[in-house]
């Protein structure tokens, strides 16, 4: 962490040097700002030049300083600040609080507002809220998951884990990440996180015209202001803040398949089989609750999944994974050799009852009992039950109902007076109501099983899919939308909580595809199988009773559709795998909205539909209305964009959205057996040869599709596979870039040196430049028909150019 502070205080202090050098700098640990007025005081710290913590206490004393979301090292970081009379400033924020009112104003380097008080917090017994100004341009986004537009201003949300399936207006839903991000205002853009992890709500203007209003039913008002100007750049230091995503297995972007529940081993093997004799890639099985013995976590069923080992063995074979399902409650069965249970209740690792005894609540397995995640000791216990699964091989798990879910309660959950334990994360031991804890429980009970992982597994990267999170579960897990349904509705309402779980820290998302429940059309499955096809992850699930949802279910016409998009999905893996990498490293999310790297498209109305950027390489411009056999306009960003496909290249007008300014268009006509993807000149695309599983290592070229133009420059990536991305992996990175034109006669290429002592597979690379306007060229062979030029290089660690002339 660190090493991440110290590079975002040059990266931003450089332009802002002369401008900003601190005249007063306060000492290291001192809040940059704390007064006391009628008996509440205010504390504002700079931890970073562009992030201010602030925290208000009626009672006059802060309360500890800890959290579950921030990292500690951010959470304790100070810059040197600049004093005002009112105020201070940093290198990129001025902050000033009314001397009478405390109401604060941030604003950036430039006096452009950030974040302004529109009225004094009001309290309501421990509830509080705050009350900030929400500018005329500002659009919303952010609060994980959330349903509806993905812009959410104009509307409101309560933040409570809740188990309740996905429709277009539903809230809560399962996930509560209490960070929102404003795009188009007067400073561009910045971040809010409230951490808090009570029951909140915030609102963008819904009630009150030009007000953001955002509270919680307890607990401390500690929030965090994140400068940042561009969208780009406050996702990426909320990443900062909460923690980056892991680097995940390469098999995680393989084909997924799912159903709630393949009842036997059997049917796993024979499903496998089915697959690779249809040549249709896969790279996952997924094990729903019924392997287990009457829905017991840690167990399985002896009669239909005798041994776990074997078939893992047996489709591992074949290159599949097993990841198996199991979730937080332990059933209530002492004394039948049911160790999760005995020796959790021998341990006493379990909540409790506001009278004392264990807490007990009805799940799948009936009575069940929790373990008491907020308590290390307790997670840590709840990630040695994996030993046996680890042994066996089971690849990953999926941990659900994790919000917590109970059934035969009206409140879906537990008591609000249910007692936890916690420590650690800056808390001294002390016991919470659930009132305090039920929306990081979920969050603790996956960090535990990734714990537990990275303690039984070293060396290999743990995989853990949650349903349930608090801000910074990103850390510890992929997530998915929940339980989705079979409507063109629903698959539009896909890309929009995708695109919002990546912009409130999560890139590694899945939806259930198909549908969870209802079971789609033909035509409904294969476009949804296109779309998530650029998707991070790519996971077919669908519930008991629904129809059979595996990709032939329609016959051979629609299938073979689908497996080529999963079999260029396969052909992309390069190219995923280094925007992995870079999500990593950076935080930015693999799958993004077109304003993430063009906020000027902020305004544009079609760019809360159905298209989505995969990098800065691709967009994907689906028909917001699937169903719909209409022409429709698709936006894209300013420069010129080619059909990924065919190559032909896009003919944008301008479309004039009134008050939203004007905008790029391309028109485009739906069809079944195709979904508009478009590709940016100055573009290097890798590809790898077709395999059917990653773990099978591809034979031929490496392939880089280079459309050349603008801005050209890609990251070749790739690395063993294993665990610890800082310091024992071993990669090779070589950053590439091209100088020319599409249409123009004359290309080079500047392969960088590589970096790092990993060999990767590819011994030689094919370039394939797009665009070729000759008949001939100084080297590689000519297509006339598609216009391209390719030549095939070995592979070189060490820089080297080429130019290719006509
Ligand atoms: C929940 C999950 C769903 C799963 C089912 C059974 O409804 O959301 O994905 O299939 O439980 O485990």
């Amino acid at each position: 962490m660190r090493s991440i502070i110290a590079t975002s205080l040059i990266a931003l202090a450089a332009p802002l040097t002369a401008a900003a050098l601190p005249t007063a700098a306060i000492a290291q640990a001192a809040p940059a700002y704390e007064r006391s007025i009628g008996g509440t005081l205010t504390r504002i710290d700079a931890i970073a030049p562009d992030i201010v913590r602030i925290r208000v206490s009626r009672t006059g004393a802060l309360p500890e300083d800890a959290s579950w979301a921030v990292l500690p090292a951010m959470r304790t970081a100070r810059v040197a600040v600049t004093q005002a009379a009112d105020g201070f400033s940093t290198a990129a924020m001025r902050v000033r609080v009314d001397p009478a009112t405390s109401a604060i104003s941030i604003a950036d380097a430039a006096g452009k507002p950030i974040l302004i008080d529109a009225a004094p917090p009001s309290y309501d017994g421990q509830r509080f809220t705050l009350n900030k100004r929400l500018g005329d341009g500002e659009h919303i986004f952010g609060l994980g998951d959330k349903t509806g537009p993905l812009d959410r201003r104009g509307r409101s949300f309560t933040l409570w884990n809740t188990d309740a399936g996905i429709t277009e207006t539903r809230d809560p839903t399962y996930k509560s990440i209490p960070f929102y991000l404003s795009v188009g205002g007067e400073s561009g853009a910045y971040g809010v996180l409230l951490d808090n992890t009570w029951r909140s709500w915030f609102d963008f203007g819904h009630r009150a015209a030009g007000v953001t209003s955002f509270g919680a039913d307890g607990g401390p008002i500690d929030y965090y202001v994140i400068a940042g100007g561009t969208p780009a750049r406050v996702v990426e230091r909320y990443a900062d803040l909460t923690g980056h995503p892991p680097l995940m297995p390469k098999w995680a972007f393989g084909y997924q398949q799912s159903r709630f529940s393949y009842m036997s081993a059997d049917e796993v093997r024979s499903l496998v089989d089915r697959f690779r004799a249809d040549r249709f890639p896969l790279d996952v099985m997924w094990l729903d609750i019924d392997y287990q013995y009457f829905a017991r976590p840690f167990t399985t069923d002896p009669k239909t999944f005798p041994d776990m080992g074997r078939l893992v063995r047996d489709v591992g074979g074949k290159g599949v994974k097993i990841v198996a399902i199991t979730d937080l409650h332990i059933a209530k069965a002492p004394n039948r050799g049911y160790a999760p249970y005995d020796e959790g209740l021998h341990q006493d690792r379990f909540v409790h009852a506001a009278d004392g005894s264990v807490f007990e609540g009805w799940v799948w397995p009936g009575t069940s009992v929790f373990p008491d995640f907020t308590q290390e000791a307790s997670r840590r216990w709840w990630g040695t039950l994996y030993k046996d699964f680890v042994r066996d091989g089971v690849a990953g798990f999926w941990n659900d109902m994790n919000e917590p879910a109970l059934f035969n309660v009206p409140s879906s959950t537990m008591p609000l007076d249910t007692v936890h334990r916690i420590d650690g994360s800056g808390f001294a031991p002390r016991t919470a109501t659930h009132a305090e804890v039920h929306n990081v429980f979920g969050m603790q009970n996956f960090r535990g099983t990734y714990e537990g992982l990275e303690r039984l597994r070293p060396t290999e990267r743990p995989f853990v899919m949650t349903r349930a999170t608090y801000a910074g579960g990103q850390r510890w897990a992929a997530t998915w939308t929940g339980d989705n349904y079979s409507s063109w509705s629903q698959l539009r309402l896909a890309i929009s909580m995708t695109l919002s779980l990546g912009l409130s820290g999560f890139a590694w998302t899945a939806n259930d595809v198909g549908g969870f429940g209802g079971g789609p059309s033909a035509d409904l499955l294969t476009r949804w199988f296109q779309v998530a096809t650029f998707m991070p992850i790519f996971r077919d699930h669908a519930t008991k009773g629904s129809p059979p949802q595996e990709p032939w279910v329609h016959g051979t016409e629609q299938a073979a559709i689908r497996r080529a998009y999963v079999e260029e999905r396969y052909r992309l893996f390069p190219y995923f795998y280094a925007l992995a990498e870079e999500t990593h490293r950076t935080g930015a999310p693999m799958m993004r909205p077109l304003f993430y790297d063009h906020p000027e498209m902020v305004n544009a109305p079609c760019d809360t539909g159905a298209s989505f950027a995969l990098g800065r390489a691709l967009v994907i411009a689906g028909n917001a209305f699937g169903e719909s056999p209409a022409p429709y306009d698709a936006c894209l960003p300013k420069g010129r964009w080619f059909d990924y496909w065919t190559d032909a290249e896009a003919t944008t007008t301008v479309r004039d959205n009134g008050p939203f300014g004007k905008q790029d268009v391309v028109r485009l006509t739906p069809r079944a057996d195709t979904l508009p993807v478009f590709v940016r000149e100055g573009t290097i695309l890798p590809k790898q040869p077709l395999v059917q599983s990653l773990s099978d290592t591809p034979v031929g070229p490496l392939d880089l599709h280079v459309w050349p133009g603008p801005d050209c420059a890609t990251t070749l990536y790739d690395d063993d596979g294993k665990a610890d991305p800082a310091t024992r992996r071993a990669y090779r990175r070589q950053h590439v870039s091209c100088t020319g034109a599409m249409g123009g006669n004359r290309v080079t290429l500047a392969f960088a040196a590589a970096q790092g002592a990993y060999r990767p597979w590819w011994r030689e690379m094919r370039v394939t430049i797009h665009g070729w306007p000759a008949t001939s060229a100084s080297r590689g062979t000519v297509d006339t028909a598609r216009h391209t030029v390719t030549l095939t290089l070995p592979a070189s660690t060490r820089p080297s150019r080429i130019v290719i002339t006509s």
